[in-house]
C-alpha cells in the first residue's frame, strides 16, 4: 500500500476490509444495474399496453384463473411460450407482454411436467376438458396429472366475484360499473368446472 493512496482517506483496502461497506456498496451498484434493465419496462408501450383484441376476463373466467391458482396448477404448467423455434411449433405464437396486462398475478410459472398452457383456448372442446379434468386417464391414458373431481360439485362463489373485480379495477383493468354490477349475476348457479373450463378455453385467443 502507497503513502499516497492512504493519504486520500478512501482506499481500495478501506473497502476490501470492511464488511459493511462492502455489502452496501455491493448493494448499490446491483440497484443501478437492476434499475438501468427495470425501469425502462414501465414506461415501453410493448410491456404496458394490452394487445389488440385483449378483453379482461369475464366475471366466469376470473373465477376459473381463481380456482386455477388454488388448485397450483401453475405449478406443473406454464404460460409463456419462449420464442424458440421448438416451441413456436408445438405451441403457436411465443407470448408477449401484451397479453399479460390484464393478469394480476400473472401465472407464467417455470416448471413444466405438463405442456405450456398459454395457448391452449380452442384447442380442445369444453367437453374434452370437463372429462380431462375430471379424471385425465380418461383420455391421456399415459397421463400422470391429477384429478379434480370436486371441481364438477363445488358452486363458484358470485358473492366475491364484484369485489374481486374492483380490487382488479383499482390496479388497472378496465372493468365498467355495469361489468361488475352484474358479476355476481354471471357466475351464480355456475359449477367450479363451468369457470375453470371458460378460463382455459380464453387463454391465448388474442394472438395466434
Ligand atoms: C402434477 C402436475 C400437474 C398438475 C398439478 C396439473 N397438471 Fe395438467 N397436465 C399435466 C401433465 C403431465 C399433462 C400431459 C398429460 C395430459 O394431457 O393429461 C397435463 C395436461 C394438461 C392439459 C392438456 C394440455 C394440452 O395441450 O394437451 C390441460 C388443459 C391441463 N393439463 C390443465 C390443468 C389444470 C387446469 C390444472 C389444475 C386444475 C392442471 N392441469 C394441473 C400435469 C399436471
Amino acid at each position: 500500500m502507497s503513502n499516497a493512496n492512504k493519504s486520500t482517506g478512501f482506499t481500495h483496502e478501506k473497502v476490501e476490509t470492511s464488511n459493511f461497506l462492502m455489502i452496501v456498496l455491493i448493494l448499490v451498484v446491483v440497484a443501478i444495474g437492476g434499475l438501468v434493465e427495470i425501469v425502462p419496462l414501465f414506461f415501453q408501450k410493448s410491456t404496458t399496453e394490452a394487445v389488440q383484441g385483449l378483453k379482461p376476463y369475464t366475471a366466469l373466467q376470473l373465477a376459473g384463473r381463481d380456482i386455477y391458482v388454488r388448485e397450483g396448477c401453475n405449478n406443473c404448467h406454464s404460460q409463456m411460450i419462449r420464442p424458440f423455434r421448438a416451441e413456436t411449433l408445438r405451441y403457436g405464437h411465443y407470448s408477449v407482454a401484451g397479453e399479460f396486462v390484464y393478469d394480476h398475478p400473472h401465472l407464467w410459472g417455470s416448471k413444466r411436467t405438463g405442456p405450456d398452457l398459454h395457448r391452449v383456448g380452442g384447442k380442445y372442446s369444453d367437453e374434452w376438458h370437463r372429462i380431462h379434468l375430471n379424471n385425465p386417464r380418461d383420455v391421456v391414458p399415459e397421463s400422470n396429472m391429477p384429478a379434480y373431481p370436486w371441481l364438477e360439485k363445488n358452486q363458484v362463489d358470485a358473492a366475491a366475484m364484484p369485489r374481486h373485480m374492483k380490487a382488479l379495477r383499482t390496479v388497472g383493468v378496465p372493468y365498467s360499473d355495469d361489468e361488475i354490477g352484474k358479476a355476481s349475476e354471471d357466475v351464480k348457479g355456475k359449477t367450479e368446472m363451468d369457470a375453470l373450463v371458460a378460463y382455459l378455453q380464453v387463454l391465448g385467443r388474442a394472438l395466434r
